[in-house]
Formats: structure tokens, C-alpha cells, sequence
């Protein structure tokens, strides 16, 4: 198994620019074998789905892939995929969904671990409603959001947990298989976000246990776009608003109005660009042989190993930087990395570093209620994310730039 960071980061043209980009949390840089799928279809012959003809088949067959990609990414199942705006618009149209069901005796729980988008849209439908919302809090020294701190908030009117597989703030990653256990054991539902987790483990959404999982593949090489990957025997059981002519199947009753297929062709070559980033030497080719599944396992094992050394570098350096504070604390975590600066307002040593082309962005990245339990307020901190194409020289600057914004 062999991780070559060097022919990763000659597929991506943007790195020409120079820059050292640390902002992959907030979306990655794109290889160009997505950009000239996404070329291809959209200027190839394309019409809307159908049967006949070239466009016709061009437009099923960029769904069909993508279904296939994407079931392959999470271990689900093609029917299962829904393609949305957004995994904020996925999340705002499920919750809008579910809550149909929902009454003034039901309860659903939200974490101060997640990212907005899957907090306020179950806020907001709840109260809507007139249901109860529990709130579960992590503990904001050691970054954990613990399964007994979710089983707690539980009644027998649960109707929906809504946790983060990954926070995109701290990158603390719960143990979302024993809370699944939990919410199950309580009859409710789990809506797992998953749109940071995806760019650093291969999810499983048969093992852990999420009844909903959403990622996004922008986060991953990908256009931008959000997925929701559930059950079709679930997605079967719930009923959205829809145009009468538009068809009742699933996932399609989920997708309103026309599909975007070239970026769904996009998505497909990402996939495909993250199950060969496990090569052998020279040729370029895939180290294991045999499904997409496999070659995903063994690229996100290598991807693992390369950024377990990268993080542990930068913080090492952290460590040694005066007046730094590391919020990343979790015992099972993403290597995205928040940091503070004593004296120094994070914004400013963004500014700092971004004077030597090195991009790592301050705020509370819609992580807005952790940022806020962590006690950093709105600001929030500075956030170095890695991505399949950070190399050596790219942590050498960062700590340099770090050590030069903070002298
Ligand atoms: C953890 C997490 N959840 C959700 C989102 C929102 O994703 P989208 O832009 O697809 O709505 C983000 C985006 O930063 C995120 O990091």
C-alpha cells in the first residue's frame, strides 16, 4: 500500500497557485478528473433522463453512476441516495419531512457538537410543532460528546437524535454505533451528519448504525453538492410535499426538480479519484485489485497513516508555539486542528499567514454552539484542516508562518 502525495497533488491544477491550503473543512480543492467529468457531461449530448437517444441515456446514466459511487462511499444502497443543494438543505427538507409527524408530546435532540445546519433545522421544525428539543452538551476540556450524555436526554418520546459523526470545529468524533444503539433502544430515529467525517473515514452507514447520514462532496474532491444516504425500505415509510406530475419513487420523490448531472458525474470521478489514492509506484494503478469498496478501504487507510503523521507534526509545532492553545482534544478525532493565540486575535494570524500564501481561516465554521461552549464566542479560533494533497512542505510553512504571526 503506498500513499504518493506527490502524483496525488499533480492531479489537482489549482495547486499551481501556490498557496498552502489548510481550509479542506471548509471544502477541498478539486482534481481534474472531476472537473473534466463535470465538462464532459454537461457538454456532451444531455437532455433529461429518459431512454431515447444519446442525451437521454448520457442523463440516466450520469445518475445511475452516481448512485453507485455514492452507495460504494457509504455502504449503502443506490435507491437509498438522495442528491440535494446541500446537506443543509437535505437536512432543512428531511426535517420539514419528519417533523409532518411530529406533535407537541414528541421530543427530538440536537447537540452543541454540531455543525448548524444540523441543529437549527430540527430547532426550528420542533418548535414549529411545539415539540420539546433536548439539548446534549460535550465537555468542552476534553472536546468528548459522550454516549451517556446523548442516552441521558432519551425518553420514550423521542422521535429524532440529530448527532455529528465528526465535529468540523474540534473534528471530535462520538461513538456514533453505541449512541445508535441507544436511540434505537428508545425508538427514535438518528440523523447523522456526516459531512466532515467523510473526508477522513470511510463511512459505513450499515455499521454504525445512522438512519440518515448526509456528507457532502465538495468536502471530498467533489462539486457542491449535499447527499443524504438512508434505508429505501425507510425512505419508502416517509412522505414528502411534491409536484403531482413529478414521479412518487425513491429516492426521486426526495430530488425536486431536475437533477444536476454533470455534477453528479463529478461526484461519480471523485469517488473514483478517492478509491485510487492507494497506488503501486510508477504505474499509477490501484494496489487492490477488485471492487471500489475495496480500493476505498485501502485509499482511506493510506490517507489515515499520511495524516496521522501530518497532524502529529503540526502539533508537535503547536505545542512549541508560545501562548498556544490546541481546542482539538477528543481521543478519537479528525486531524482538523482549532487553535487560539494568546494576544493574538486568530483573524490576525490568518492575515499573517495568508501574507506567505499558507489559507487557514478563523471563525466558529457554523459550529456556532460549540464554539460558544468551548468559550471562544463567534470568533472562534484558527482551523488547520488537512486534505489528501497537504504534504510536508505545506506543514513546514504553516509552523513557520505560525511561529513568525505569533512572535
Ligand atoms: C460538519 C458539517 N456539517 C454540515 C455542513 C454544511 O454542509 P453544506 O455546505 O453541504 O450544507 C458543513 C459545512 O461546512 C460541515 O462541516
Amino acid at each position: 500500500m503506498a500513499y504518493d502525495v506527490a502524483r496525488i497533488r499533480s492531479e489537482f491544477p489549482s495547486l499551481d497557485s501556490g498557496w498552502a491550503q489548510f481550509d479542506g473543512p471548509g471544502g477541498t480543492q478539486t482534481p481534474r478528473a472531476v472537473g473534466e467529468a463535470v465538462a464532459s457531461v454537461l457538454t456532451g449530448p444531455l437532455s433529461n433522463r429518459g431512454t431515447t437517444g444519446e442525451s437521454e441515456e448520457r442523463a440516466e446514466a450520469a445518475v445511475h453512476g452516481f448512485r453507485l459511487a455514492m452507495a460504494d462511499l457509504v455502504n449503502g444502497h443506490p435507491r437509498g441516495i438522495v442528491q440535494g443543494r446541500s446537506a443543509t438543505q437535505l437536512t432543512y427538507d428531511f426535517s420539514r419531512h419528519l417533523s409532518k409527524e411530529w406533535g407537541e408530546h414528541d421530543e427530538i435532540v440536537v447537540t452543541r457538537l454540531d455543525h448548524d445546519s444540523n441543529v437549527r433545522p430540527w430547532v426550528q421544525a420542533a418548535e414549529r410543532v411545539g415539540a420539546t428539543v433536548r439539548w446534549v452538551d460535550f465537555d468542552p476540556e476534553t472536546g468528548e460528546l459522550s454516549t451517556e450524555a446523548v442516552a441521558a436526554a432519551l425518553t420514550d418520546r423521542t422521535r429524532l437524535v440529530a448527532v455529528t459523526a465528526a465535529s468540523n470545529l474540534i473534528g471530535t468524533m462520538p461513538d456514533i454505533p453505541a449512541i445508535a444503539a441507544a436511540v434505537h433502544a428508545a425508538g427514535a430515529l438518528l440523523y447523522v451528519d456526516g459531512v466532515h467525517y467523510t473526508a477522513h473515514e470511510l463511512p459505513d452507514v450499515e455499521a454504525v448504525g445512522a438512519d440518515f447520514f448526509t456528507c457532502s462532496p465538495y468536502k471530498f474532491l467533489g462539486p457542491h453538492f449535499g447527499v443524504l444516504a438512508a434505508q429505501p425500505e425507510l425512505l419508502e415509510r416517509i412522505a414528502p410535499d411534491k409536484l403531482l406530475p413529478a414521479t412518487n419513487a425513491v429516492p426521486e420523490r426526495f430530488e425536486f426538480g431536475t437533477l444536476p448531472y454533470e455534477l453528479l458525474a463529478g461526484a461519480t470521478a471523485a469517488v473514483d479519484v478517492l478509491a485510487g489514492l492507494s497506488t503501486s509506484g510508477e504505474s499509477g494503478e490501484s494496489d487492490v485489485p477488485g471492487s471500489r469498496r475495496a480500493r476505498l478501504t485501502a485509499s482511506y487507510a493510506a490517507l489515515h497513516e499520511h495524516e496521522e503523521v501530518l497532524r502529529a507534526r503540526i502539533e508537535a509545532g503547536l505545542a512549541d508555539l508560545p501562548g498556544a492553545t490546541l481546542w482539538s482534544r477528543a481521543s478519537r478525532r479528525t486531524p482538523t486542528l482549532l487553535a487560539t493565540f494568546a494576544g493574538h486575535e486568530a483573524s490576525d494570524v490568518t492575515q499573517r499567514l495568508a501574507a506567505g500564501k499558507v489559507l487557514a481561516p478563523s471563525g466558529n465554521f457554523y459550529a456556532l454552539e460549540a464554539s460558544r461552549h468551548l468559550g471562544l464566542g463567534d470568533a472562534g479560533g484558527l482551523r488547520v484542516g488537512l486534505a489528501p494533497y497537504t504534504n510536508d512542505d505545506d506543514v513546514d510553512r504553516l509552523l513557520d508562518g505560525l511561529a513568525a504571526a505569533v512572535a
